[in-house]
């Protein structure tokens, strides 16, 4: 199970191809592609499928043997997007002796220092040119070598390097993509490098090539570490490792010989990292006009009733992943609650509510690791560190779902290279099996 974790996570530098590999997996285990455009037509039970948004968004799907209106919808929510560094347009900066670099700039909030010094790559989309304007085609693309760089200042130009340094996000983030070795590379590397990469898949013409939205990722592979193997390295651990937990649970569901008694859903939305307040983020109606025709579809007779009394009667577990305790950091954290890595999965409280979970709810995922074996631990903030959100409450702003929000022990939140637990990954999706098979 854990190799699967591995490569998914090499597999998906960015949301949009953490998006196509999940349709990927959906797609072998028959789940049909829902085009929004379309009506969804008359929904029976084991019936399964999934819907995208802006490529960086997707909602499974597996319908329950129970009326939506009668069992509502068991749903795990996580996010495919990571702090990391978008390429800006124009972004060739040529310098002396023909060095370039690549104007940048920051998306979400990652730890700017864990990005120096390491092998770089790029991965996103491309949007080429269709049949009219208003419908162009999207190529993804992934660099499947090390490509950049950023390099840090020598300690002898900066003495005070390990007293703290105050980077700026314009000047000192820049990676090195190259050195031009003829006049005609010159603004033309990144190009280059983009037709050369998207001929691999298809013929593409540079002229065809309108935009793209292309970001930095670390090119070194996701690896386990430790005298017993038992922590895993890797970036974005935050949120693929849950994406990728609810996936392997949704699919575990599957793979028995009845349909599950309660509608199961896994969303996985973009940009919770800048606030979620787009079309595929959790902000959005999206999923809740989805979630609306899956329940009327069902019944002729409630219409809207049919949805309102769903969402009664659903539970949503938001799975973003938590702080583990940091052994050389034992005072930032709460006195009396540590939760460690390999712990199991961890419950978040706030008592000013950036996080959905309470008493109730709690109580819920604490019953259901339970039942699957799995201990759970529990995490609050110490009460002078602000602590950060997630879309657990975004979601419910729109959805007033009953829920929880968890996540799996990491350390090291938002570096270009986070730290799991090998157990965590086999506790989170043991648990989320449990979840989608209970009524
Ligand atoms: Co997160």
């Amino acid at each position: 199970m854990l190799p699967r974790l591995l490569h998914f996570l090499d597999a998906s530098p960015v949301n949009f191809l953490a998006v196509k590999n999940i349709c990927a997996e959906l797609e072998s285990a028959s789940f049909r592609r829902f085009n929004p455009q379309e009506p969804l037509g008359t929904l029976r039970a084991g019936d399964r499928f999934y819907v995208t948004k802006n490529d960086s968004s997707v909602y499974a799907f597996i319908i329950g043997q129970q009326p939506i209106a009668d069992a509502g919808f068991h749903m795990i929510c996580a996010h495919c997007d990571s702090p990391t560094f978008r390429i800006k347009p124009n972004a060739e900066i040529t310098c002396e002796g023909g060095i370039v670099k690549l104007n940048t700039e920051v998306y979400g909030g990652p730890i700017m220092s864990t990005w120096f010094d390491r092998p770089l790559t790029i991965a996103g989309r491309v949007i080429v040119r269709g049949n009219d304007a208003l419908h162009p085609n999207t190529l993804l693309l992934h660099v499947k070598r090390p490509l950049l760089q950023i390099s840090n200042l020598a300690i002898h130009f900066n003495r005070q390097v390990n007293d703290g340094v105050k980077l700026s996000k314009q000047k000192d983030m820049l990676p090195i993509i190259g050195m031009i070795t003829d006049e005609l590379e010159r603004g033309n590397l990144l190009m280059n490098t983009i037709v050369e990469e998207l001929n691999r898949q298809q013929p593409v013409r540079r002229e065809d090539i309108l935009d793209f939205d292309l970001y930095l990722a670390d090119a070194t592979p996701a690896c386990t570490f430790g005298i017993h193997d038992e922590f895993i390295s890797s970036g974005r651990l935050d949120d693929l490792s849950m994406c990728f937990a609810g996936l392997e649970a949704l699919l575990a569901t599957t793979r028995s010989e009845v349909p599950p008694a309660t509608t199961n859903v896994l969303a996985i939305f973009d940009n919770e990292e800048t606030g979620s307040q787009t079309k595929q983020g959790a902000g959005s109606p999206f999923l809740a006009s989805i979630l609306q025709r899956i329940a009327m579809s069902q019944s002729d007779t409630l219409g809207m009733e049919a949805f309102y009394q769903a969402v009664e009667r659903s539970f949503m577990v938001s799975a973003d992943n938590a702080h583990a305790w940091h052994p050389n950091y034992s005072e930032k954290y709460d006195p009396t609650n540590h939760p460690v890595l390999g712990g199991g999965p961890v419950i978040k409280f706030n008592a000013a509510q950036k996080y959905a979970s309470d008493a109730s709810s709690a109580a819920v995922f604490a019953e259901l690791c339970r039942e699957a074996g799995v201990s759970c631990q529990r995490f609050v903030n110490h009460s002078d560190v602000a602590g950060g959100s997630t879309l657990g409450n975004i979601l419910a702003s729109s959805l007033p779902l009953r829920g929880v929000d968890m996540g799996n022990p990491i350390l090291a939140m938002h570096s270009c290279r986070e730290t799991g637990a090998v157990a965590d990954h086999l506790y989170a999706v043991r648990a989320f099996t449990q979840f989608f098979n209970n009524r």
